[in-house]
């Protein structure tokens, strides 16, 4: 059965009908099928890839290729999300050129609908020359992990009246260029709601409270699987529980003798075993 894949204008239409807009981050076929079973709007497949899946520290190894190679199996499980591909460190910092390039590979490449990219009125003109070219483009301003160290940290933004309005003209700014939607992350809620109130575009929030658009998690902290979570994170089930029970499980089994049972072993006929019985005598 086909099923409508969800767009740009199905994207703003909810904000204007007062419709809360549901993103997540999947990095994989199995759980961008999931996400699409759940009827979430919105596939990121953020460059957190670096921390929930391969490992690092923060994001700042991930590559464009690594956003490609996780984005293929995604556009494949997901018929129905929009998917946006992120756009890694010092991939839209260069020019313009390596930008509309690096972001032609993730919609071409790897399958993406559209990019996100942070930074505010810097970026403004990056953003400008992707949508000319046809890219959508998400924005991402508040706390940009790729530039933890000169925001001084992982830290709440727009926490002061002048730093709110900072936030708010890098907001404004990214409209203006194009951007379809901007994500907020962890931005006082006051400074959220202000600037979702004055934005045309959709905000999506994480760690921005109640008063975005829309929110985005990161699905291996929404799953529980994650160990260094986030605290504006919510954990809907504990997987890391049930997936560590399971393997405790696997190897008790197997050390006690009780795995692989008599359902997953395979055994000849009668008449092939008698056969063997004999080569192997006379061999
Ligand atoms: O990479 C990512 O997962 C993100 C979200 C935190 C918005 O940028």
């Amino acid at each position: 059965m086909s099923v409508a894949k969800t767009t740009l204008p199905d994207i703003l239409g909810k904000k204007r009908r007062g419709e809360k807009i549901t993103q997540v981050t999947a990095y994989d076929y199995p759980v961008a099928r999931l996400v699409d079973e759940a009827g979430i709007d919105m596939i990121l497949v953020g460059d957190s890839v670096g921390m929930v899946v391969l490992g690092y520290e923060n994001p700042i190894p991930v590559t464009v290729d690594d956003i490609i190679y996780h984005t293929r199996p995604v556009a494949r499980g997901a018929k129905k999300a929009f998917i946006v591909g992120d756009l890694p460190f010092l991939s839209y910092h260069v020019s313009v050129e390596d930008t509309i390039r690096n972001s032609g590979r993730i919609i071409q490449e790897g399958g993406a609908d559209a990019v996100k990219l942070e930074g505010g009125k810097e970026v403004a003109g990056k953003v400008k020359a992707l949508v000319d070219v046809g890219i959508p483009v998400q924005g991402h301003i508040g706390l940009m992990p790729q530039r933890a160290t000169v925001l001084g940290g992982i830290s709440v933004q727009g926490a002061t009246a002048e730093s709110a309005a900072g936030i708010l003209e890098d907001a404004f700014a990214l409209e203006e260029a194009g951007a379809f939607s901007v994500v907020l992350e962890y931005v006082a809620a006051e400074a959220a709601g202000a600037i979702t109130e004055r934005l045309g575009i959709p905000t999506i929030g994480i760690g921005a409270g109640p008063h975005c658009d829309g929110q985005v998690l990161v699905v291996h902290d929404v799953f529980g699987v994650y160990e260094k979570a986030p605290p504006f994170a919510r954990k809907y089930a504990d997987l890391r529980g049930v997936m560590l029970d399971a393997l405790k499980g696997f190897e008790g089994d197997v050390t006690a003798g009780g795995f692989p049972g008599e359902e997953q072993t395979f055994r000849m006929d009668q008449g092939e075993k008698n056969k063997l019985d004999k080569l192997l005598d006379r061999a």
